[in-house]
Order: C-alpha cells, then structure tokens, then sequence
C-alpha cells in the first residue's frame, strides 16, 4: 500500500496583546520616530500586530498552538512520535536546547520520540513540512508535530522604522500523519546563500559576549524584488510536481509578508484574489508561524473543506523559499 502523509489537525495561537499601526505610531513617536497608519498599510497591508507579553517564549505560544491542532485530530501528545519547530526566535541562544525540545516536555510528551528545530527563517514551515512528508513516507514516522513559533517583537529595533512596523508574534501549528490517502502532493524547496545579507541578524556570540547586532536588518527593496521572481516560479514548480494547474488550486496560502508581494503572486498564477487567504492586515508578519497562522484560520471558519487543494508557500531570510502543494 502506498504510504502519504496528511494534515488531519490544524491549531493557532495569538498572544492577546493586539497593537494597532496608530497606537504602534504613536509609542515610536514618543522616541522621535515618525510613521503613521496610512504609511504601513499603503506599502505592507498590515493594520495590526499581536505582540508576546515578557516572558511567555516561543515554545509557550507554540505548545497552545499544538494542543489546539491535536484537539481537532484527536491525538493526545504521546500519539506524537516526532516534533519538527520552525522558529528564528527560539527560546534558547542557538536553540539549545532546541525549541522543540521544550514543547515536548511542556506537551508532556514522555514517548521519547524525535523533537529538532528547522531554520529557514519564513519559509521554516514549509522546509518543515517537507522534511516530515518524507520521513512519513519513508515509514519512519506516523504523527509529526509541525509547528512554526515566533516572537518577533524580541528582535526589532524600535528605533528602525523601516523593519520594527512589519512584524509580529504568534504559533500556528499541524499534526501530519500517515495516511492511505495522498495529503501532501509536492514539495519543492529552494535557497540562494548569496543573497543572506539582505535579510538577517547581523550579530555573533564569541567568549559569551555579542559581537554585531541582534536586531533583525532588512533591505526592504531587495527582498521584495526577490520574493516576487521566486514565489511564482516555485508555485509553478510545485504544481508540475503535483501534477496540477493553478486553476485546481482551491486556496493560495502565501507567507503573509506583505499584501503587495502576496497581491502580485496570485495574479502572476492567474488566481482570483479571493482564493487567496490574508491574515497580514490583523497579524502582521509572523516570520514561520504566518502560513500556519492563515491555514488554521481557513480551516476553522469553513473556507478550507476536506478535498480542497491548498499552496502554501515560503519566503525568508537565507534566502530560503519553497512552496507545498497539499489536498485536506
Ligand atoms: C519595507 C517596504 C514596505 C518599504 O516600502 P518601500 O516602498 O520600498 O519604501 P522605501 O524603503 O523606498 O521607503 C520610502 C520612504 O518611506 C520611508 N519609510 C520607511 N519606513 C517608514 C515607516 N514605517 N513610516 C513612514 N515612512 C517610512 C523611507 O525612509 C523612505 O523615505 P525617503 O523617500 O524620504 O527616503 C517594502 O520594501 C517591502 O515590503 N519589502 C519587503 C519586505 C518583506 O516582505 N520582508 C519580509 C520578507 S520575509
């Protein structure tokens, strides 16, 4: 029998504390830096980010997420033999212990099945669901856990208008199982090592003591150019993988990054903009937990249904990008 894996859970959390762009411009105003509601929506989109209190981590946010996704694929935590979290925000320095580690023991999980984090910066979730398709397919696994966890808001300087605007916290998680039936139906992802200057965190540690900086840096322009060549280009390439036209598509779930690269993919692929999900206006970018964040969303008010074919893709710092073909 040919063995596919399946999403069969979807789960999200968003920490309470919701920040619009006024209430954002006027704190950053109160340090002499000026930007304003029509400024942020105009070129990203986005009218509102969730930002974690101090202390609550990724992998808290990340846990609630799990719990809500094994809720609706009626798992307890000891059916998962493997977690896989993608996060640029772990809670330790160098994710160690790794992010995943500690949602393991926050689930519960006494199974002593697999747990590692993934870094691809916003295309994580993506890299992270490839991964796992093929260690399902390859029979080593049954129930992973993926979940994409940030906290964003730890890595902004408040200071740069230019990057601290676009970005927010939250988790969105899935439980991918073995199945007799085909869920995932392609993956394809990419990387281009040359272009990591244009979105990173310039900062190193040597002796315990940071050298550079841990605020995320951004050449605004450069991303955008690239994220726009690519995101076609890998959707196309996932489609062929797939077997399938863009018309088959039911839901485009791009990174939810900015409203006008996400604007110019779905008409590139010749989609009505309708059939493409956007949490960016409430959410801002959430880094790897976004796509998650936006599919939980379609699944739990009805827009995602069983059958339905759903791309989903990536795009980050690295420069990693990749796009996933699944049906529900
Ligand atoms: C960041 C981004 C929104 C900036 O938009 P843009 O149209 O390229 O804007 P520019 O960088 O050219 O800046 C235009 C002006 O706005 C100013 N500006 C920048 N941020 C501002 C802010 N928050 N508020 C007000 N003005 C701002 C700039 O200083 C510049 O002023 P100047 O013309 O006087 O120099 C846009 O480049 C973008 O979306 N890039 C991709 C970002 C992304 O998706 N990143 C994540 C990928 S995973």
């Amino acid at each position: 029998m040919t063995l596919y894996s399946k999403i069969i859970g979807t789960g999200s959390y968003l920490p309470p504390k919701r920040v619009t762009n006024i209430e954002l411009a006027a704190q950053l105003a109160q340090n002499g830096i000026e930007t304003s509601d029509e400024w942020i929506v105009s070129r990203s989109g986005i009218s509102a980010r969730h930002y974690a209190e101090p202390g609550v981590q990724a992998s808290d946010m990340a846990v609630e997420a799990a719990k809500n996704a094994l809720q609706m694929a009626h798992l307890t935590p000891n059916d998962i033999d493997l977690i896989i979290v993608a996060t640029s925000t772990p809670d330790y320095f160098g994710s160690f212990p790794s992010t995943a580690c500690v949602v393991q023991r926050k689930l519960g999980i006494t199974n002593g099945g697999g747990a590692f984090d993934v870094q691809a910066v916003c295309s994580g979730f993506v890299y992270a669901i490839s991964i796992a398709d093929s260690m399902i397919k390859a029979g080593t696994h049954k129930n992973v856990l993926i979940v994409g966890a940030e906290v964003f808001s730890r890595i902004l300087n408040f200071e740069d208008r230019t990057t601290c605007v676009l970005f927010g916290d939250g988790a969105g998680a899935i439980v991918l199982s073995a199945s007799s039936e085909p869920g995932i139906l392609a993956t394809k992802l990419h990387a281009d090592g040359s272009q990591g200057d244009v979105l990173c965190v310039k900062g190193s540690v040597s002796g315990g003591v940071l050298e550079g900086s841990a605020f995320l840096y951004m050449d605004g322009q450069a991303v955008f150019k690239l994220a726009v060549a690519v995101l076609e280009k890998v959707a196309n390439e996932a489609l062929q993988i797939a077997g399938m036209t863009a018309a088959q598509i039911d839901w485009l779930i791009p990174h939810q990054a900015n409203i006008r690269i996400m604007r110019s993919t779905v008409k590139k692929l010749g989609l009505p903009i309708e059939r493409m999900v956007v949490t960016v206006d409430e959410q801002g970018n959430t880094s790897a937990a976004s796509i998650p964040l936006a599919l939980d969303a379609a699944v739990r008010d009805g827009r995602i249904k069983p059958g339905h074919h759903v791309m989903m893709e990536g795009v980050g710092g690295g420069f990693t990008w990749g796009a996933v073909v699944a049906r529900m």
